[in-house]
């Protein structure tokens, strides 16, 4: 059998990301436990964090493990990822050996890699993360690359702890874009629009414009997921009508496709849309909705000082549940029989 990673929530059925949420909720009750006990991950930080580094650290703490962060080209040799090539540039190893190496140490690693923001149709292909799932022999987790998988969970169990109900099928759902002064990466959105629709919801992405639309890979999993769980996928660029009637407002920003590379290029148009922010009078044409972002965020920028201290913002609460999702998941990769670092 071929070692499971936590790469992305397509790669996991329902049933197993149910047993996630539900091995969560658990551990949000119960802090303490000894799964991971004599086990330990290697969290590599490619990019800043304070949320993910945090709980990763804490969650392994909790239940009996050990965390070790590196931070290659810092506290760590800066790492090669191309295939035969000369190395003489920065790098001073390979994937090939670090994969290795470090997979001897520890039982799972944790990867957080951005996109370079150069080529869309490069990063597109997320060749970090995929180079340690190649060359590692233990279970890779996902930390942020182009999606965002763990927020992913934590922001479903937020949802169904908002509405007292696992059970999110047809709720009105507008993942809408929001102004922010340089691009951002693509992955808290392109993860927001997979998981909402895979949970059944009646998904609107709200964008200024078509070019804010996202890469058409996450465009035809919601599409897909939306068809098999009883939901729907839609593209609004009036604000008005997509908030209108909403029950749950997820913001983000994000760098427009078209202009990967030619930021300079997207930057007056994107100047142009700072009325995405969301602030109380959008708030008022929904459901009663509610309203969460995957943090960091600008206040006053993204959202208004209002909408994040309302008791319509749950953002605190996802961040929280970071916490108790990642130690579902690290819990399920250790205990799955062919994982292990081969000692
Ligand atoms: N949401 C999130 O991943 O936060 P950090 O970038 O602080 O880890």
């Amino acid at each position: 059998m071929t070692t499971r990673h936590f790469l992305s929530t397509q790669d996991w059925s329902r049933a197993d990301l149910d047993a996630l949420l539900a091995q969560a909720a658990v551990f949000k009750r119960h802090k303490l436990g000894r799964e991971l006990a004599g086990k330990s991950i290697a969290l590599l930080f490619f990019n800043p964090s304070m949320r993910t580094r945090t709980s990763f650290e804490l969650g392994a703490f909790q239940l009996g493990g050990h965390a070790i962060v590196l931070q290659p080209g810092k506290d760590a040799w800066p790492v090669e990822f191309e295939v035969g090539t000369m190395m003489d540039g920065e790098a001073e190893e390979h994937i090939a050996e670090v994969a290795r190496v470090l997979s001897r140490y520890v039982d799972l690693i944790g990867v957080r890699a951005f996109p370079k923001f150069l080529d869309w149709q490069v990063d597109r292909q997320d060749r970090i993360v995929a180079a340690f799932a190649r060359h590692a022999t233990v279970p890779i987790i996902n930390m942020e690359t182009i999606t965002h998988p763990c927020q992913e969970l934590a922001h479903i169990l937020a949802l169904q702890e908002h509405f007292g109900s696992r059970d999110l099928r047809g709720k009105k759902y507008v993942l809408t874009w929001t102004y922010h002064p340089k691009p951002l990466n693509t992955a808290v959105a392109n993860s927001a629009l997979q998981i909402a629709t895979r949970f059944g919801m009646d998904v609107t992405l709200l964008c200024p414009t078509p070019e804010y639309v996202l890469d058409e890979r996450y465009m035809e999993f919601g599409r897909r997921n939306a068809a098999e769980n009883g939901g729907s996928l839609r593209v609004s660029h009036n604000i008005g009508e997509a908030y209108r009637g909403a029950q749950a407002i997820y913001a983000k920003s994000w760098g427009a496709l078209p202009y990967f590379g030619r930021w300079e290029e997207e930057k007056p148009v994107r100047e142009k849309y700072r009325n995405f922010i969301v602030d109380e009078a959008k708030m008022a044409l929904t459901d009663n909705g509610v309203f969460s972002h995957c943090l960091p965020l600008r206040r006053n920028i993204k959202a208004t000082d209002a909408v994040m201290d309302s008791a319509a913002c749950i953002a605190i609460d996802e961040a929280e549940n970071r916490l108790h999702v990642q130690k579902a998941v690290m819990a399920a990769l250790v205990a799955q029989p062919e994982a292990g670092n081969g000692q």
